[in-house]
């Protein structure tokens, strides 16, 4: 079934994220980098296909997001950080226009920013976030995710 949506560029992405994730020494933290935004990234599919957005746009933001932590191993500014590297790397790859490399780094810079609300595509990233940390463990939910989690449990029709 052609879903009418282009997933070239997504893969190229995925594969520089691969690409990127693969040099890091430690094994756990490679493991966690890889379940983490790749999920992230699925998260963001499907978000962006429940409210109408643009798929490719969230997915590359969610392949994207934690950069910064995985890449040096320090999470302190990550989004920030992490906005700044995935323009330089979206810029080399030459498929994205300038206004798309700034919808995704917008997202990326606001995504720890849980308690506040940004635009359709930030709120994507925020919530793919919530929720795949709560899949990976389903018997807890941090504090600070907790509001979010809830709201997006009712958004996916999950009753108790
Ligand atoms: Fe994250």
């Amino acid at each position: 079934m052609d879903t009418g949506i282009r997933t070239d560029r997504i893969e190229k992405v995925r594969e520089i994220v691969s690409g990127l994730l693969e040099r890091i020494p430690d094994s756990e933290f490679r493991n966690e980098g890889y379940v983490h935004m790749f999920g992230v990234a699925q998260a963001c599919v499907l978000l962006a296909m429940i409210r109408e957005e643009d798929v490719e746009l969230a997915a590359c933001a969610g392949y994207l997001h934690d950069i910064a932590t995985y890449m040096t191993g320090d999470s302190i500014e990550h989004a920030r950080r992490g906005a700044e590297m995935a323009a330089g790397i979206l810029q080399e790859t030459g498929l994205f226009e300038d206004k798309e490399i700034e919808k995704i780094c917008s997202a990326i810079r606001c995504h720890s920013d849980k308690k506040m609300t940004h635009g359709p595509l930030e709120e994507i990233l925020k919530d793919a976030d919530v929720m795949q940390h709560c899949l990976y463990d389903p018997g807890y939910v941090s504090k600070k995710e907790k509001d979010r989690y809830k709201k997006l449990r009712k958004e996916l029709g999950i009753k108790k």
